[in-house]
């Protein structure tokens, strides 16, 4: 396991920020920690770093209790609201970072020219930080993070303030990482992001773990559709096990339908006899969608405190 998590627990005086949170990160993957403001996602990733101090339970980076020296090499961390001196440009910043962690110097300047080019900051070196976008400083964050190619990446709110190309930008160099066999873990109240982006996400409510699970399980597929048909559907038309409803202002009719059980069932869908059913009543279909639980969907019955869909 690359992070490896066991009832752990943070107080502030009487304040719990994290509550017995257990959880498991394997390698290579893309994880995604979400969670209000306030949840704890920031408190459990300093106790990865070794940054703060647990005041119960186990965490261990990598195989080793967190902390240690030779598991923090391994490391990259991109700080929610990282601050970087403005003074620099994002040249001369890689190269400091780079000399600071030991990096020889033609082999850090190949580095970060390659992270400035897939980052999308080339051309831009002459800028002093101080005249950069926040996006930018995201971007130039993340180089920093990436400039020792190290083996675990933890990245606190990655793409807050930054616009839809530099997010996808940023998504793509991320898949890449993750292809070369890299540990993402990433700290997001982003859901559409992490939706997009991730294998396995968990979700954390006033420092307890919610729920754990890949996005596919969690969002696993509701049992309606959304149709539309030629024409209105005739009073007289049935169909066994549906439940119909009109909705979108009149456009679409969404279907529910009980799932078809039994031997040779292996495969078939409800929708399938249901069209037919329509077709054979001179419905001709105009549009079909499958009705997907968001994460989003998950994440505010979860936030609400209400039970999971
Ligand atoms: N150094 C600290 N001292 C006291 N309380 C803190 C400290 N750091 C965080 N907290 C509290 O712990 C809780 C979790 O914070 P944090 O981990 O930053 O959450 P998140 O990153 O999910 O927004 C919050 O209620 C926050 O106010
Ligand atoms: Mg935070």
């Amino acid at each position: 396991m690359v992070v490896s998590v066991k009832q752990l627990e943070k107080r502030y005086g009487p304040h719990r920020a994290l509550g017995g949170v257990s959880l498991d990160v394997e390698p290579a993957t893309l994880f995604g920690l979400l969670g209000q403001n306030g949840a704890g996602k920031t408190t459990l990733i300093k106790i990865l770093l070794g940054l703060v101090v647990p005041t119960a339970g186990e965490a261990a980076l990598l195989g080793q209790p967190v902390g240690t020296f030779s598991a923090r090499r391994e490391v990259g961390y991109l700080p929610e609201d990282h601050r970087l001196p403005e003074y620099h440009t994002s040249t001369s910043l890689l190269d400091l970072y780079g000399a600071l962690q030991g990096i020889p110097r033609r082999q850090r300047r190949r580095r970060a020219a390659e992270l400035l080019d897939l980052l999308g900051l080339a051309g831009r070196e002459k800028l002093r930080i101080r005249g950069y976008s926040k996006g930018m400083k995201q971007r130039l964050g993340l180089a920093q993070a990436l400039l020792h190619s190290p083996r675990v990446l933890f990245l606190d709110e990655p793409t807050d303030g930054v616009d839809p190309v530099g997010r996808k930008e940023i998504r793509d160099l991320l898949l890449e990482e993750r292809r070369r066999g890299v540990t993402v873990f990433i700290n997001s109240h982003l859901l559409g992001e992490v939706e997009q982006l991730c294998d396995r996400v968990a979700i954390l409510r006033k420092g307890e773990l919610m729920v754990t699970g890949t996005v596919a399980d969690l969002t696993r597929q509701k049992a309606s559709w959304l149709v539309a048909f030629d024409r209105g559907v005739p009073v007289s038309f049935r169909f066994p096990g549906a439940t119909i409803e009109t909705v979108e202002g009149g456009s679409r009719l969404r279907v529910s339908l009980a799932p078809i059980e039994g031997p040779g069932a292996e495969g078939a869908e409800a929708i399938d006899t249901f069209l037919a059913a329509a077709s054979a009543a001179g419905l001709r279909l105009r549009h079909l969608e499958r009705e997907r639980a968001t994460l989003e969907d998950l994440y505010l019955a979860i936030a609400s405190g209400g039970e999971t869909p």
